[in-house]
């Protein structure tokens, strides 16, 4: 991948004559080059520094590209829009971890295996009986994913091809469940067990609505719409939980642990916890006659209320998500029989508001994939603080995908950044 060098001038300083050093360029399939800085210390004693990581690139992954000036999203080449067409999330996620989709017989093989690991282990619905009922579904899930370790033995040797499989196969086929189960445990009903003959999101919703007194007959339309979710937060690139993933698993930890990482760094509100926020900052806005007022204190920078579910750091263009949960939102809302619900119309007002203003056009902050998924799941009888929980649901492929495309990596090594130390110098006792 080395392509042509850049030419770093570096001013003598601590005793350092000044020196000029050449980088390699290294040149990816898609998107910006980069400047491999991997020698940069040793050549010269400078660190590079950017807190956030604006300009950094962590590692090289064929799993996802996101082009932000132009709103692309590709999961291994494939652009999300023809994906959430023609696939289901099964398919997507047989593409993430394997670099292709699945023929028929590979899609049936799956789908059986993921299957065989719907169900948790019976001790771990103990561990549920120790969280309050009012627990937040994400506080569930981190500590029950971080559980597994202690329950799947079999599956936690990272460098056996097999094992990490079986692990991967686990936490895909067990994340809808804990979710189901922590909305269940807050609601005070019995836990609903997988039925294992109803597709991932079909499963999904039986558990979260199914009750033992009669049969429950999921909706297909939001069957159908919950897929579609899945398939649009499966996976994002180097977003940070996935960075946080692949931290954790640099140092070996075991795979469970490791997506406990992922899952506790999504819950911010920043990430993955913005569905959960705009739906509650929609509430506290409640009319579009307050829109201007809110809209003035998301740009008064000493009012540290924000536009949940607007801006991004990468995509500077509308987020592809958006447009297709907007559509989703319209259909679901149509499928059950809601004709106009006042938190959709205060969204798309607030959207074209937004959208006109200086303020965010100057700083391309467009609609996020969180804008809109909130509106959905409220009117599939969600509860606001399950919102995450269904984003960890999904983001558990790309976690698992993008661990295994690290773990697998030869190359790979412990995570360790330096920092600009701005503390005490040597003090006296
Ligand atoms: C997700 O990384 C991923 O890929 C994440 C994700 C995924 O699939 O994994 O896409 C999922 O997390 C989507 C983002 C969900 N978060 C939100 O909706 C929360 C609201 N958005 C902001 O917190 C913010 O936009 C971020 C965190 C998403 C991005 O922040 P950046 O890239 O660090 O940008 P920034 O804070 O430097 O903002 C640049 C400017 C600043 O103003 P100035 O200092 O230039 O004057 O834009 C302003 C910010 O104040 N700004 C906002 C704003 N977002 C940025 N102003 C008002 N409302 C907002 N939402």
């Amino acid at each position: 991948m080395t392509h042509k060098t850049a030419k770093l001038i570096l001013p003598g300083s601590r005793g350092n004559h000044e020196q000029t050093i050449e980088l390699p360029i290294l040149h990816g399939n898609l998107g910006p080059d980069v400047i491999d800085v991997t020698s940069l210390y040793t050549k010269t004693g400078y660190y590079t520094y950017d807190p956030g990581f604006m300009s950094t690139g962590s590692c090289s992954s064929e799993i996802c590209y996101i082009d932000g000036d132009k709103g692309i999203l590709l999961y291994r080449g494939y652009p999300i829009e023809k994906l959430v067409e023609s696939y289901d999330f099964m398919d997507v996620t047989y593409l993430l971890l394997n670099s292709n989709l699945p023929d028929q017989q590979q899609k049936n093989e799956f789908v059986n295996a993921i299957n065989f690991h719907t169900m948790l282990h019976e001790q771990v619905i103990n561990f549920f009986q120790g969280f309050r009922r009012d627990a937040h579904p994400m506080a569930i899930m981190v500590g029950v994913v971080g559980a597994l370790s202690s329950f799947y033995h079999d599956s936690l040797n990272i460098h056996d091809p097999i094992e990490r499989s079986l692990a991967s196969y686990r936490l895909i086929a067990k994340a809808p469940t804990i979710a189901a189960m922590a909305y269940k445990y807050s609601m005070g009903h019995p836990f609903i067990y997988p039925q294992n003959h109803l597709d991932y999101a079909t499963n999904f919703l039986h558990m979260m609505f199914a009750v033992p007194t009669s049969d429950y007959k999921v909706n297909h339309v939001l069957a159908k719409a919950m897929d579609r979710i899945f398939i649009l937060h499966a996976d994002h690139e180097q977003n940070a939980s996935t960075s946080t993933v692949r931290i954790a698993g640099s140092s070996g930890a075991n795979p469970f642990a490791c997506i406990a990482a992922g899952v506790a760094s999504l819950w911010g509100p920043a990430h993955g916890g913005a569905n959960e926020a705009v739906l509650n900052m929609l509430h506290k806005i409640g009319k579009c006659k307050n829109i201007p007022e809110y809209i003035q204190k998301a740009k008064n920078k000493d009012d540290p209320f924000l536009l949940m579910g607007f801006g991004h750091r990468v995509y500077k263009n509308y987020d592809p998500r958006a447009k297709i949960m907007r559509e989703t939102c319209h259909e679901v809302l149509e499928a059950l029989g809601i004709k106009n619900d006042p938190l959709l119309d205060l969204a798309i007002e607030l959207e074209r508001i937004a959208l006109e203003d200086d303020y965010f056009i100057e700083r391309k902050l467009y609609p996020n994939v969180d804008f809109y998924s909130g509106i959905i799941f409220k009117a599939m009888g969600i509860p606001t603080s399950m919102f995450t929980a269904l984003f960890a649901v999904a983001r558990t492929v790309g976690w698992v995908s993008h661990w295994n495309e690290m773990v697998a990596d030869p190359r790979q090594k412990i995570s360790r950044p330096r920092q600009l130390y701005t503390g005490f110098k040597v003090r006296r006792l």
